[in-house]
């Protein structure tokens, strides 16, 4: 099995590699990796930040182990050249339509939580958010004004096709679990909403074992503080869905726990944490690498047909959690590298 291994920016290069750590000790030689430059360490290297070898590798690989990327160096570039445009651009070229954002509470980080521990200890939810449209790919620029005023603008819009496949993965991920899915929308104003709620509505008729609610999401994100327990599965749209799930990593310890998955419809998938480059801690040893071997553990079970090695990852992450290891995110001292020891040991 090839694993395409795409550090990125920042931090990204130092938690990969305490995640390549910990795959190499559950699956040794079984997996072959090859490494390739993305975001702004691509543009300095090659003038893109996804050149085409990087594209070839992520396409040919089986799975696809990604770092984060984002550099303040590269802000001014023009967008196209922009190291975000990496990411986006692997997602919509290898159509990983479905990204799944497991949010739950490790019990022995209650006290990292932002919530009191009884809150946050009951959260145990995925957020099943769209990849591939939304007012991410709409039409952009920047415009003139009849008043000679300068005008930026993003269109919003999602087909019906788009929006039932991705309500598909949300029916059945909550089928999986819990039985309960909560679609998040802005249906009261957005007709891409609206549009949004009719087509997840008209698909509920498939999936009556599912207990389907509906929520504005400025609602969602207050109800995700107040009682973050209240949900078992949550699908929406791209926007809403990368806001949500940064709020939700907060309920559940730090930006520094949270994994995921981007998957297209044959389960080929790209595997990230959901934060980004944090230059603001780049190069110190201060990144919490646990949401990287999270998703090295979710590469595992989704991609890879390796459940058993993925659950051996998640209680080593428990257990090293359980003797103390504690990155500064999360309140203690560990570095990023005595935070892969500490997985390592417990494995
Ligand atoms: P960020 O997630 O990089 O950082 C937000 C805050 O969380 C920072 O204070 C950071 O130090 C902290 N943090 C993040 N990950 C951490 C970890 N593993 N351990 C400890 N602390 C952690 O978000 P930002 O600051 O808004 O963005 C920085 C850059 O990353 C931008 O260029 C942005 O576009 C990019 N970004 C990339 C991705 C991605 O590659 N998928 C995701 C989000 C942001
Ligand atoms: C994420 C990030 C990305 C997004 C950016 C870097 C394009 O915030 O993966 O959550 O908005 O999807
Ligand atoms: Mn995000």
């Amino acid at each position: 099995m090839l694993i395409a291994l795409l550090p990125g920016d920042g931090i990204g290069p130092e938690v990969i590699e305490q995640a390549r750590r910990v795959l190499d000790a559950v699956c040794g030689d079984t997996l072959t990796y090859e490494e390739a430059p993305v975001g702004g360490a691509a543009y300095k290297a090659h003038g893109h930040p996804l050149p085409p070898a990087t594209l070839d590798l992520a396409r040919r690989a089986d799975a696809i182990l990604f770092g984060a990327v984002g550099d303040p160096d590269c802000d001014a570039l023009e967008r196209h050249l922009r190291p975000e445009q990496a990411i986006l651009g692997l997602r919509k070229a290898l159509t990983l339509f479905a990204n799944l954002r497991p949010a739950k509470l490790f019990p022995e980080l209650a006290d990292a939580s932002a919530l009191r521990p009884e809150v946050a200890s009951a959260i145990d939810m995925v957020i099943v958010r769209e990849l591939n449209g939304d007012v991410y790919f709409g039409e952009k620029g920047m415009r003139t004004t009849a008043a000679g005023r300068r005008e930026g603008y993003d269109v919003m819009a999602y087909n019906e096709d788009e929006v039932a496949r991705i309500a598909r993965v949300g029916f059945e991920t909550a089928r999986a679990r819990n039985g309960k899915l909560c679609s998040v929308d802005k249906a009261n104003v957005l007709e891409t909403s609206q549009l949004w709620r009719d087509v997840v509505i008209e698909l509920s008729a498939d999936y009556p074992d599912i207990a389907l609610s509906h929520m504005y999401v400025d609602n969602a994100a207050m109800q995700l503080v107040r009682n973050p327990g209240q949900f078992d599965v949550i699908v929406t749209g791209n926007l809403f869905g990368d806001i949500l799930s940064d709020q939700a990593s907060m309920c559940a310890g730090s930006i520094g726990m949270l994994p995921s998955a981007s998957l297209d419809a044959n389960k080929k998938g790209l595997y990230e944490p959901i934060h980004g480059s944090a230059p603001d801690i780049a190069g110190q040893g201060k990144a919490n690498p646990l949401a990287t071997i999270l998703s090295a553990a979710m590469m595992l079970r989704y991609s890879l047909d390796r459940g058993t090695d993925a659950d051996r990852i998640e209680a080593a992450v428990a257990s090293a959690l359980a003797n103390g290891a504690r990155s500064p995110d999360l309140g203690g001292t560990h570095s990023t590298v005595q935070m892969g020891d500490a997985v390592l040991a417990a494995l």
